[in-house]
């Protein structure tokens, strides 16, 4: 036998056992990848440049050429398989993924939104939203003022000039410089002024809103409460009406079937003034036949102050107090909520928890 004229050791990759093992090791290792990743790693063991068959494809140039077109034929069957078994087994992978991320990734449009804790309106809000509607069905208008106020419509206009000691019952809260004349208001009165002299007459607002004094934070006060004013001046109005006014507001706000009553009292801007009690909601006025915790025992509930405007104060506005009368109100929201719904701290009302806000908002 005559000895061959290339070396056997560099071209045993070609010959037909080897091919056929590199052939085999290939479709078992692409027929053993679970994932495309593992597809990937086994293409490049099988069919990348240091494989079997590329080192093999590599020799064909060492041999005589008479024996190359045998060789060559060889290698590229080989390797045609194994691209045919690759891509094959590519689809099958890149099908089964697609079928996964199907289920997996699956939305089902049909179910519920997860609960997610709506916002609630502040009970507060709705309070003075449900007093205002009552005003506006008897043709009143809504009116507002600013928080930052001048001390003459906060004070001056509603006859407490700078010495008068009502000035000192509302702890106020100036703004600097010191002699600026501008308060936070301490009331919705400031809103009178500035609607009787904005509006002209007849004057029929009622004027919820923020107002600010110098209180500490306890139980029954805040520093930051609210109001809602009531201002009614037409020719020929007296007590009747704002008795009969309250009164109707009362029931439709707040009481159905309960007694309302007026108390002497004083403000400087009405002559005369009165406090406006309500009968207690939980004891209907009874309770000296059971002890109420909500009244204290007497039987009412205070909600503001009122009365008939005091002819000072129509005469700052510019209204004949000889051809004009009126009658103002004033009462405190916080109080007033907290009476309806029992609750012992005002705190409760500023504190921002979501609980309280929906159990109440919707009712005010
Ligand atoms: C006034 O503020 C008058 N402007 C009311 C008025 C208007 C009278 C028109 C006559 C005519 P008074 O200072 O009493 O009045 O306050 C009215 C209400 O505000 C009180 O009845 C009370 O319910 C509430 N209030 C007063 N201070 C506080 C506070 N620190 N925290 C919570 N509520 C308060």
């Amino acid at each position: 036998m005559s000895a061959p004229d290339y070396d056997p050791k560099q071209v045993s990759l070609l010959s037909p056992e080897q091919l056929s093992a590199a052939l085999a090791a290939g479709l078992a290792g692409f027929a053993a990848a679970r994932t495309l990743d593992e597809l990937a790693a086994a293409k490049t063991a099988h069919l990348g440049g240091h494989a079997p068959v590329s080192l093999a494809n590599r020799e064909i140039g060492v041999l005589p050429p008479a024996a190359r077109g045998d060789a060559g034929k060889r290698v590229n069957d080989v390797r045609r398989s194994l691209d045919s078994a690759f891509e094959s087994r590519k689809g099958a992978l890149e099908d089964e993924r697609d079928a996964r991320v199907l289920v997996e990734e699956r939305v089902d449009v049909s179910l519920l939104p997860g609960t997610v804790l709506p916002g609630g309106r502040h009970p507060l809000t709705t309070l003075q939203e449900r007093i205002a509607d009552v005003f506006v069905a008897m043709g009143w208008e809504v009116a507002e003022g600013p928080e930052v106020e001048h001390e003459w419509f906060n004070f001056d206009a509603l006859n407490m000039p700078a010495d008068h000691p009502a000035r000192e019952m509302q702890d106020t809260l100036w703004l600097a410089p010191e002699d600026s004349g501008v308060v936070l208001r301490t009331q919705t009165s400031p809103v009178q002024i500035r609607s009787l002299l904005a509006r002209g007459l007849p004057c029929y607002v009622v004027a919820p809103g923020r107002v600010f004094r110098n209180d500490a934070l306890d139980a029954t006060h805040s520093p930051v409460f609210g109001q809602v004013e009531g201002l009614c001046v037409d020719e020929g109005i007296t007590m009747a009406h704002l008795r009969g006014t309250l009164a109707h507001f009362a029931e439709a706000t707040i009481g159905q079937g309960l007694e309302t009553r007026l108390r002497p009292s004083y403000f400087p801007f009405t002559e005369p003034s009165a406090e406006l009690d309500l009968q207690c909601f939980n004891c209907r006025g009874q309770a000296e036949l059971q002890p109420c915790r909500v009244c204290s025992n007497e039987g009412w509930i205070e909600l503001g102050g009122c009365g008939m405007v005091n002819p000072a104060v129509l005469i700052a506005c510019g209204v004949d107090p000889e051809r004009y009368s009126g009658f103002a109100f004033g009462m405190g929201l916080d109080r007033t909520l907290m009476f309806r719904h029992g609750i012992t701290d005002i705190r409760d009302l500023y504190e921002g928890d979501q609980r309280f806000t929906l159990a109440l908002g919707t009712e005010g």
